[in-house]
């Protein structure tokens, strides 16, 4: 495994595994020991995903040391505010059963964000996050963020892949020293990027498949991904990325597939916003 290193030093996995919407917590369990044995150090959950309890118990029975691991969950909506985010954070520690957290986010850039900031600096401070970092944060509301806290995310996790690039997104995260990740790292495996012709050709070129030319791009350019799969071989397959690197010229023929476009939502987009604010339950 390769890593990024943070902006307070600490050392993330270039490629993590995803569990959004792997609700059966036996499911779960099974998916993340699978994703440990077969190499991936950096899991990501999310309260919002139901599923920490599961994640916890499979990072507690795996054989890797738990220092080994990078395990990343997500601050959901209903628990934002300072009073209400420390006992958020309390809740996800009790429920993966760990001392700590590697790195927390922000999930949605909704509600009381600041207040919630601050609860998560604390528990930093205390030891208990080894970072703190946000999603979903678009280039306008990240020159906010970082310009009215004085700790600098240490992540912020965006959906991006080659349809959705974030070119405006980067160059902020770039200049404060932000890393990126990639959610929906492969588009989910959407019929245009498995048929993608540009892709195909670089793929075959490389004896790659189509995912791993996708996850391969991003990471080349700076950006951790974290792709979900519960099947054991497409673990291996989207992991196996750094025994190829794309030229020049093939960067910046996928740079050229980048439409600009959400595949999925927007958090610009009153509607989007809407649905995702109704959404609000606890976990
Ligand atoms: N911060 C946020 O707001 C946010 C939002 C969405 C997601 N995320 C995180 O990002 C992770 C990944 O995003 P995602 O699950 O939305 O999308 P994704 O990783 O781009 O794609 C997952 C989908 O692609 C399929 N797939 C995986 N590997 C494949 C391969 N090699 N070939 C063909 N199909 C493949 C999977 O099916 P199978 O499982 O059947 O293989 C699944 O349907 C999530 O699990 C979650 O941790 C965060």
């Amino acid at each position: 495994m390769e890593y990024f290193t943070l902006n307070n030093g600490i050392q993330m996995p270039k490629v993590g595994y995803g569990v959004l919407a792997i609700t059966d917590a036996a499911e779960c369990e099974r998916c993340v020991l699978d994703a440990l044995e077969v190499g991936y150090r950096l899991i990501d959950t999310a309260q919002g995903y139901g599923n920490e309890r599961a994640v916890g118990s499979a990072i507690r029975k795996s054989s890797i040391p738990r220092e080994d691991i990078f395990l990343t969950t997500k601050l959901w909506i209903a628990g934002f505010g300072y009073e209400k985010a420390k006992e958020a954070i309390q809740g996800s520690l009790d429920r993966l059963g760990l001392d700590y957290i590697d790195l927390l986010l922000i999930h949605h850039p909704f509600n009381d964000v600041y207040g919630t900031w601050r609860a998560m600096s604390e528990f930093y401070k205390a030891g208990k996050i080894r970072a703190i970092g946000i999603s979903n944060f678009y280039a306008d509301r990240l020159v906010d963020f970082v310009h009215f806290n004085d700790i600098v995310p240490a992540v912020n996790q965006l959906e991006m892949h080659v349809f959705h690039q974030r070119p405006k997104e980067l160059e902020v995260m770039n200049k404060h020293n932000i890393q990126a990740q990639a959610w929906s790292p492969i588009d989910r495996g959407s019929e245009r990027l498995l048929s993608n012709p540009i892709l195909k050709a670089i793929a075959e070129k490389y004896g790659k498949t189509i995912p791993q030319v996708a996850l391969r791009y991003l990471v080349q350019k700076g950006v951790s991904v974290v792709p979900k799969t519960v099947n054991k071989k497409r673990m291996v397959e989207n992991i196996s990325i750094f025994d190829f690197v794309l030229s020049d010229e093939e960067m910046n023929l996928i740079l050229k597939l980048d439409t600009g476009k959400t595949t999925f939502f927007s958090h610009e987009d009153p509607k989007d916003v809407e649905r995702l604010i109704n959404m609000i339950r606890e976990y």
